[in-house]
């Protein structure tokens, strides 16, 4: 469509299309660099070693593996399970985009990384370690992860403190994930279908919201409702299985909770506009295309936008948010709904980010890209030399270059200024890239 447009109008808007097959293997590049763990011999980003080889859980079970969460070490399952879901949500309906962009193996490795983790962390059918490191703890180190010595702490959900949202969530990534390995590797495919199922029981017969349970991550991550993850993984768990079972779960707890009227955004802690997505898709009716499109041309048409046009839904990492809002925008616009209209403005959101915003916001990617994210790892030099809290208010950019980062982006007025001490316009996070990523996924394989 892109290229379509680009020949019949002014060549400025030629110039403006970006580079998305080198933003999709950059983008891949940051989750290589937040690994936790014992790295793999073919791990691209060189300064990151083996790190947190002692995480366990309360009775010694191996927790190592997984992703730092953001700037900091903490291991947060419900925005890394949220990750790995929306990842593989691009995975399982853009391969095509990944394969041109000669991404594939690393998109299904950036996965797997995560599925192997939720796995180790599924230590009965009813228990699930849902945070590895305690908030306070870590955010007073400033330094590199290989170096750590505070106390990791596990924190886990069972039948009696239960966290549905958080066990839905992984469920979720499970079952889009298995698709993903489904004909790659089908026993490592089954297996995360096992897990998704029971991880789904157990979310549904023991209700509650994990933060209730895993009390330390309220003030990073505290979820608003389990409701929206319980029917998001139940779609997941249809389209992994297509077991007719999901289906009517899925649509029957919709209507039950009453979720049509969302108008927030599509984030870690909200699935709505993610379920009617699927639903519309999956069930192929038509009140899940009105509600769907309806939410979309609310964000297209009333929620604020900056004065250069990007979405505007939150000042605190403000392109995650608009990132989103591109994904679920492009993903509308694939069931047929106003297509052209939909993909050129999520592309804007995504250029926003590349260059349109008056620079680049994604590290080490086009023109003017921030050098100083708010990121403890990549501000450290190389050991033995000292990291610590005097490194992070220094001066100078980060001493290596954290690739494919998108940072928290502008305020609502584009203002924006590259500081490592401002974690609201300049931290990174998985949950950041992971829409972001499928996005551009969506942009290359439609040609743009
Ligand atoms: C579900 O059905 C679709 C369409 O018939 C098929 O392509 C897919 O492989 C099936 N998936 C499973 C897990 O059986
Ligand atoms: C954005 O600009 C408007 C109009 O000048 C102003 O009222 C508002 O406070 C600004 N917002 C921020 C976050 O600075």
């Amino acid at each position: 469509m892109r290229v379509f447009f680009c020949l019949l109008s002014a060549l400025a808007l030629c110039q403006a299309a970006y580079d998305y097959k080198n933003g999709l293997s950059n983008t891949l590049l940051f989750y290589a660099a937040q690994r936790s763990g014992k790295l793999p011999d073919d791990h691209k980003v060189t300064w990151r070693k083996d790190s947190a080889l002692n995480d366990q859980g309360q009775n010694g079970q191996d927790l190592t593996g997984g992703y730092y969460d953001a700037g900091d070490f903490v291991k947060f399952g419900f925005p890394m399970a949220y990750t790995a879901t929306v990842l593989a949500w691009g995975l399982v309906d853009y391969e095509a985009g990944y394969t041109s962009a000669g991404a594939l193996d690393d998109g299904r490795k950036a996965v797997k990384w995560a599925t192997d983790y939720f796995t180790k962390a599924h230590t009965t059918p009813t228990e699930f370690y849902g945070q590895v490191g305690r908030g306070d703890f870590d955010h007073s180190y400033w330094g590199r992860p290989e170096d750590m010595t505070m106390s990791r702490p596990a924190f886990k959900i069972d039948a009696s403190n239960p966290g549905s949202d958080l066990a839905t969530e992984t469920a979720a990534a499970l079952a889009a994930t298995s698709i993903v390995y489904k004909t790659v590797d089908p026993s490592y495919s089954n297996n995360l279908i096992t897990h998704a199922k029971q991880l789904f029981d157990f979310a549904n017969n023991y209700r509650g919201k994990y933060s209730d349970s895993i009390t330390d991550a309220r003030s990073y991550y505290s979820s608003s409702d389990y409701r929206d993850e319980l029917v998001w993984a139940a779609a997941w768990l249809y389209r992994a299985t297509n077991d007719s079972t999901y289906l009517n779960n899925a649509e029957s707890l919709y209507n039950q909770f009453g979720l049509q009227d969302w108008k927030g955004g599509f984030s870690w802690d909200a699935k709505v506009s993610g379920v009617q997505l699927l639903l519309a898709k999956l069930a192929n009716k038509q009140q899940y295309k009105d509600e769907i499109q309806g939410y979309v041309d609310y964000l297209v048409y009333t929620q604020q936008k900056t004065p250069k046009g990007l979405v505007f839904i939150d000042e605190w990492g403000s392109l995650r948010h608009a990132s989103n809002a591109a994904l679920v925008i492009l993903q509308a616009a694939d069931l047929g709904l106003s297509a052209d209209t939909y993909r050129q403005f999520a592309a804007k959101q995504i250029d926003y980010a590349l260059g349109d915003g008056g620079r680049s916001k994604v590290v080490g990617f086009g023109n003017n890209p921030p050098t100083h994210p708010h990121h403890a790892s990549s501000s450290c030099p190389p050991a033995p030399a000292v990291c610590d809290w005097s490194t992070s208010s220094s001066p100078g950019p980060n001493v290596h270059v954290l690739s494919g980062a998108l940072v928290g982006g502008p305020d609502e007025n584009d203002s924006y200024a590259d500081d490592r001490s401002d974690y609201i316009q300049n931290e990174v996070a998985t949950d950041y890239n992971a829409g972001f990523q499928s996005a551009i996924s969506v942009l290359v394989t439609l040609g743009y």
